[in-house]
């Protein structure tokens, strides 16, 4: 059974799990999260593989305090103002990261902007507490169903997949937090939720909306490389680097990282965004990469793959 009482004992072993690179379902005061450690690209490549989610949507990072979050983003005077009165609650802010951020780039999408907020539940803080990393969290359901607000919707979802669930009973809002986007001045609205709108502007002024059109992966903010990327790649061209899949890629190439070598989708996805960054070297002409299956993290992959590819190409 899955579904577990919450004791002592209980989040001592979740906060191991976590640790360890595995899930955790635990509630918020929102929704329940799907938990993972966000300084772990295994794990945060786990939570998409697990969701089934075909893009690398960013993820929420949740954080223990005000002063944990400090150490994660750049925080301006309207972040403080309003993380002083909005948290712990379902207030999530979008920041610029600190330099050399722990947080990896997958459970960014990609992006060099960071969404975090401290979850007004005592479960979630006393997990986030005993683990001492930063979680990341989307609603702890398969993509495209509803955001589970009781640890059975949870456990319907995963079912054996997830072994982990604390149960806290009914989420208290029972709608996901609302999103800002701190990185732009006036702020913008990403998605409403937990914290109405009027709160927030009574705090730092208006709010563009809207700003759901700035959709993740389409933002300057958004990491791609500078060299230009081929996809479906077979053949080398002269001064081309490889991002290979599998256990036989193809030779000829000025240099190649392997995502995989077992071929293994989800260790792929773990490697993408570091070896991204790794072979985009003035040196090289351009970056090849092999062709990837088109099922499980193989979309989420092959998705960022042709955006990277269509950016310069
Ligand atoms: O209430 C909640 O927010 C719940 C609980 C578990 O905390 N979490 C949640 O996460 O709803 P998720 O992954 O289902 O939704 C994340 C939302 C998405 O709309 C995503 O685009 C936005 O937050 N988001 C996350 N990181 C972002 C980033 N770096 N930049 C822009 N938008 C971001
Ligand atoms: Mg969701």
């Amino acid at each position: 059974m899955a579904v577990l009482n919450p004791t002592r004992d209980v989040l001592e072993e979740a906060a191991r799990h976590l640790r360890a690179g595995g899930l955790v379902a635990f509630p918020t005061e929102t929704v329940y999260g799907l938990g993972g450690d966000a300084t772990s690209a295994r794990a945060v490549a786990a939570i998409f593989d697990l969701k089934g989610r075909p893009k690398f949507n960013p993820l929420i990072i949740h954080v223990a305090s005000i002063e944990v979050a400090e150490r994660l983003v750049q925080m301006d005077e309207r972040a403080r103002y309003l993380a002083k009165r909005c948290w712990p609650g379902a207030l999530t802010m979008v920041l610029p990261p600190q330099p050399n951020s722990p947080i990896q780039p997958l459970a960014l999408g990609g992006q060099r902007m960071v969404a975090v907020r401290v979850p007004d539940h005592p479960l979630a803080l006393a997990l986030l507490n005993e683990v001492g990393r930063p979680l990341a969290a989307p609603s702890a359901n398969r993509s495209g169903s509803v955001s589970p607000t009781r640890a059975e919707h949870v456990d319907a979802s995963f079912g054996r997949s997830l072994a982990m669930i604390l149960d806290g009973g009914q989420c208290r809002i029972g709608v996901e937090s609302t999103v800002i986007d701190l990185t732009r001045e006036p702020a913008a609205l990403l998605r409403p939720g937990g914290v109405s709108i009027e709160t927030i502007a009574a705090s730092i002024g208006e709010l563009t909306t809207g700003g759901g059109t700035r959709s993740p992966g389409t933002q300057d903010s958004h990491y791609a490389p500078r060299r230009p990327v081929r996809i479906g790649v077979e053949d080398p061209q002269p001064g081309e680097v490889l991002l290979a899949f599998g256990p036989n890629p193809p030779e000829g190439f000025c240099a190649m990282l392997n995502l995989s070598e077992s071929g293994d989708l989800v260790e792929a996805a773990a490697n993408l965004f570091a070896y991204l960054h790794a072979l985009d070297r003035p040196e090289y002409a351009g970056i090849a990469a092999m062709p990837l299956p088109e099922r499980g993290l193989g979309l989420a992959i092959n998705d960022r793959l042709r955006r990277a590819a269509a950016h310069r190409g």
